[in-house]
């Protein structure tokens, strides 16, 4: 049966949610014959890849291996990792004549716009004949005889296979929802508790106002939670710490943890401290600080430590202070601004309720569950597209 929009309300397979891991399943199983309807109730498809990687898309990274991703069992995401790898990605890419380059870090960015891999799928999804009915709001779903009925505000669709790719809750604003975890629950499928992750860290007031005269410096850092470190840049904020390394931290940190932030890890300021001493005695410890420090950081550490007259007045002691409150500095968080910028979500479906070769739960033949709504969560630096493309592809090999 056709409905209005011209799309079969009858298929092989529905996909819902037209974000990067159901437009990636979409296309493997349409390629692989089978008739696909996609549904998503934004305007338009792929909004989150639009947005990624400042307009660029940070659409996968070289070196992406299980070791990148937080899950529950880290062992589940080896099976998709391996069977559509970076280099699947790239071939894609390069397939559409798409310029790209290494930032750093393995990180692959597009040289001119998100906007080119967003065509990208779209021209696959065409090639592999899937259907794409954006603006459809989901009433329900129910199992049938045949397989799943998906009920929308105009009417219902049926398929034997059902994949949800709905993402996670980051960004409410652009219509994340927890449509994926409900759904799961509604089948009986356990779901890990969520939490905001690549996220800034908050500071309680008080720390936050002595550290405002810092907002808007960054600085090569590494930060520790534990034994888990990165070694990224730091930005200091109106609201707290940012940059890539404390993203990536952020999603290793739970309320009430330490976090250990050392700027310039790979220089030893105590030493160049004192040899600053020894060759320029009446320099300022700002100036001798500030010549490997930004300025305003520099002078702010020597207040903090209420050091005052030049390096040749103080003791080595003092310095190796300084350098320490540069280097050792012990920072208790006081929250995360949540999903509001969470670049992704933590938890989500339990893993062991899934099969990891092809994503299928396996208390129910048929449905699928992809992308950012599992508990497989990846590092900063095009890692969780490629988690995107790796489970769409793993669940559009088999629904
Ligand atoms: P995604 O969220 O992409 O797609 C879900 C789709 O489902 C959406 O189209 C949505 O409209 C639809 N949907 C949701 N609820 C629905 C409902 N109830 N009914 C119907 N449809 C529904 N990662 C990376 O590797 N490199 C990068 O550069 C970046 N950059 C980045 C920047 C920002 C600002 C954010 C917020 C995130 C990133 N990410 C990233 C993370 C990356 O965007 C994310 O991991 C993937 O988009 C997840 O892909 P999914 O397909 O799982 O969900």
């Amino acid at each position: 049966m056709i409905g209005e929009t011209g799309l079969q309300r009858k298929s092989d397979v529905i996909v819902i949610g037209a974000g990067a891991a159901g437009m990636m399943a979409a296309i493997r199983a349409g390629k692989r014959g089978r008739s696909v309807v996609v549904l998503d109730h934004a305007r338009a498809p792929g909004e989150k890849i639009r947005i990624s990687g400042g307009g660029r898309c940070n659409f996968t990274n070289i070196h992406a291996g299980p070791k990148n991703f937080l899950s529950a069992n880290p062992h589940f995401c080896k099976s998709a990792l391996a069977r559509f790898t970076p280099a699947d990605f790239i071939a894609m890419v390069d397939r559409h004549g798409i310029a790209w380059h290494e930032k750093t870090l393995g990180q692959l960015f597009c040289d001119d716009s998100a906007k080119d891999i967003i065509r990208m799928l779209l021209d696959e999804m065409r090639m592999a004949g899937a259907a794409l009915h954006l603006g459809a709001e989901i009433a329900g779903v129910e199992r049938t005889d045949a397989g799943f009925r998906v009920s929308t505000g105009e009417g219902a669709y049926e398929a034997s296979s059902l994949i949800v790719a709905t993402g996670g809750k980051s960004i409410p604003k652009m219509g994340a929802t927890g449509f994926a975890y409900r759904l799961a629950e509604q089948f009986g499928l356990a779901v890990l508790e969520t939490r905001p992750g690549l996220v800034p860290l908050t500071l309680d007031p008080g720390l936050l106002e002595s550290i405002a005269p810092l907002a808007g410096i960054a600085a090569p850092a590494e930060i520790r939670h534990g034994r888990t470190a990165f070694r990224e840049a730091l930005l200091f904020t109106h609201r707290g710490l940012s940059g890539p390394a404390i993203l990536q931290i952020s999603s290793y940190w739970r309320e009430g943890d330490e976090i250990v932030v050392a700027i310039e890890p790979d220089i030893d300021i105590a030493s160049h401290l004192k040899r600053a001493k020894q060759l320029n005695g009446r320099q300022s410890p700002q100036t001798a600080l500030g010549d490997i420090l930004p300025k305003r950081l520099a002078q702010f550490l020597v207040e903090r430590e209420k050091i005052s007259g030049n390096m040749a007045d103080l003791p080595d002691k003092a310095l190796l202070r300084l350098a320490a409150g540069a280097q050792s500095l012990a920072v208790k968080p006081s929250g995360s601004e949540g999903y509001r910028t969470a670049e992704v979500t933590l938890g989500g479906i339990d893993t062991a309720a899934l099969d990891s070769r092809s994503m299928e739960a396996k208390a129910v033949p048929g449905l699928y569950f992809i992308g950012e709504c599992v508990d497989v969560t990846g590092w900063l630096g095009g890692y969780n597209f490629q988690w995107a493309w790796a489970s769409g592809f793993a669940a559009g090999e088999c629904a």
